[in-house]
């Protein structure tokens, strides 16, 4: 990547930290009212993949306000949670929900970007990132970075939103997502941008199987995707071997 590049990918970077910064105190909030609370379920979909039986050591990516940290130590006790983000505010927003649930010594954030990870080679036994990949600028980057990290044999579990392959799902999903979820959005986050660039990101983001490839490119093996919800969201699987 040239200069230029890298700093249109910077600036883009700082846009998506500034947007998640400024809706950072609703978030939560409008998360549970726009999926109509789906998310919590496609969320803990996503933790129950992971390996079973022993402490694990997991890195929970673009972690936002921690719901994945949150529900990965109450179904896998004894594991320790390293979440990281750009958006330091969702951090902050999700700080008491920690301490609420008692887990302060299972889940700790870091300031970080997904694109270049302050960890060594190997160290997770799994990765995990919601509703993130989606906004990483370059995605290339941050999967090789998750391949390095992890341990051989540990897994990655990428979960987003994506476009339904049935006709009729697809044209209620638009309008819901052009029409109804920007309004609600806007008007209860006061960011209308910040909804708006939802949909679009979401039709931006590569196909299926297109994502599959990617991953495959930056090491992964036996990747697999599975949709939930009738397509609305997909989760992609991955190995290190
Ligand atoms: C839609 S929120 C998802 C939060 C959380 N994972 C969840 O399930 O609710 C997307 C998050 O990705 C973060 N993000 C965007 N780009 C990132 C990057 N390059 N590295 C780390 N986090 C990033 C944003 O700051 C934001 O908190």
């Amino acid at each position: 990547m040239d200069r230029l590049e890298n700093e249109k990918a910077l600036e883009k970077t700082r846009a998506i930290r500034a947007m998640f910064g400024a809706i950072a105190p609703t978030y939560d909030t409008l998360n549970r009212l726009l999926s109509f609370g789906v998310d919590v379920g496609w969320r803990k979909k996503m933790v129950a993949r992971l390996p079973s039986g022993r402490p694990l050591k997991i890195l929970d990516l673009a972690c936002g306000t921690g719901d994945v940290g949150i529900e990965v130590v109450r179904s896998r006790p004894g594991a320790q949670v390293f979440g990281g983000d750009i958006t330091l505010p969702m951090i902050k927003a999700g700080l008491p929900k920690i301490e609420k649930h008692g887990m302060e010594n299972s889940i700790r954030f870091q300031g970080l970007s997904a694109e270049e990870l302050p960890y060594r080679d190997g160290l997770f036994d799994g990765i995990t990132i919601a509703f993130g990949i989606r906004n990483v600028v370059q995605r290339d980057l941050a999967l090789k970075e998750m391949a390095r990290v992890l341990k051989s044999g540990g897994t990655a579990l990428i979960l987003d939103f994506s476009m339904p392959k049935n006709p009729l799902v697809r044209a209620f999903y638009g309008f819901y997502f052009h029409r109804v979820l920007p309004l609600l959005g806007g008007l209860v986050s006061g960011n209308f941008e910040a909804y708006r660039y939802l949909p679009k990101s979401v039709e931006g983001f590569p196909p299926r199987g297109e994502f599959v490839k990617m991953m495959e490119e930056a090491g992964f093996s036996r990747v697999t995707h599975t949709d939930f919800t009738l397509g609305v969201a997909t989760l992609y699987q991955g190995f290190r071997e």
